[in-house]
């Protein structure tokens, strides 16, 4: 048993459709038909005050993109470990790393029952690459890292993606262990990619009255954090260029400009 299993913090997400969930509203926010009415319902009222939250997942699942990308074709990456992996969609991981390594390993993690059902989706690897998709909860690392040993080989670099999970992992979970113990467990020469909804990027209006929305329909609480706290979880690495920014900042592909500004910081750490 492991800490958590002992504490009784982690495990699946029990399946509750009168409450919203993050894979669900995400799922809502990028167009997907998965997602029921209280997800929707919690969405729509979160627009009214805050518009740019559309924008704010487009461009987030666009930054995933672009750092599997770069990890794949300019750092040499061929095994992701990609925890929160939301429900399928256009681009995962395995899709855009395979489409420059077709060799590329991918282990993906989640624990919405509903990512489970269209796991499948997941489980399309080439031949000269493989997939594999583990139920499971982020704060469980031990129970993560034994399973993802099964298809990664722990002794050659890895990249960790993070993407739109951490604010789900509250403080009292200590979410800045949580992924220093999965940076132990790579070699140097591996890779963090993470983004992270910002408290330093909303005015302070905004904030509570998302905070409240979320307070009152949601399934599971979220923690946005400043700069500085995200800039935390990349200890032990050096950023690559840009360093931590918006996520529609990190490297945009060339002649995209946009009128629209996220509140997601992101950045990807090479460990040193
Ligand atoms: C917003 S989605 C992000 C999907 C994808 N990474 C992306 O950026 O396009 C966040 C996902 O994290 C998952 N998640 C949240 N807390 C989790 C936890 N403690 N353990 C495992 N998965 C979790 C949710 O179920 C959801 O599918």
């Amino acid at each position: 048993m492991t800490t958590d299993e002992a504490a009784g913090t982690a495990g699946p997400l029990p399946f509750d459709t009168t409450k919203a969930h993050q894979a669900r509203v995400y799922n809502y926010l990028l167009g997907g038909k998965d997602n029921y009415a209280a997800d929707r319902a919690a969405m729509e009222a979160s627009l009214k005050i805050y518009p740019e939250l559309a924008f704010t997942a487009r461009a987030n699942r666009a930054f995933l993109g672009r750092a599997v990308s770069f990890l794949t074709a300019e750092a040499g990456i061929r095994q992701f470990l990609d925890i929160g992996t939301g429900i399928p969609t256009a681009g995962n991981t395995h899709e855009v790393a395979q489409a420059v390594a077709p060799e590329t390993r991918v282990v993906y993690v989640d624990y919405d029952p509903i990512v489970l059902a269209h796991a499948r989706a997941l489980l399309t690897s080439g031949e000269a690459g493989a997939t594999e998709y583990i139920e499971a909860d982020l704060r469980d690392t031990s129970a993560i890292l034994e399973r993802a040993g099964e298809l990664l080989d722990f002794s050659k670099p890895v990249a960790i993606t993070l993407v739109a999970i951490m604010h789900a992992i509250s403080d009292a979970d200590d979410p800045h262990a949580i992924v220093a113990r999965l940076l132990e467990a790579v070699p140097s020469g591996s890779y963090l990619a993470l983004s992270h909804m910002a408290r330093d990027l909303l005015d302070p209006d905004t904030l509570q009255n998302l905070e409240g929305i979320i307070d009152r329909t949601s399934q599971q609480a979220l923690t946005y954090r400043t700069r500085e706290q995200v800039a935390r979880f990349f200890e032990g690495t050096d950023l690559v260029e840009p360093g931590l920014v918006r996520v529609e900042e990190w490297r945009p592909s060339a002649g995209t400009a946009n009128a629209e500004r996220s509140s997601l910081w992101c950045a990807v750490g090479r460990k040193s």
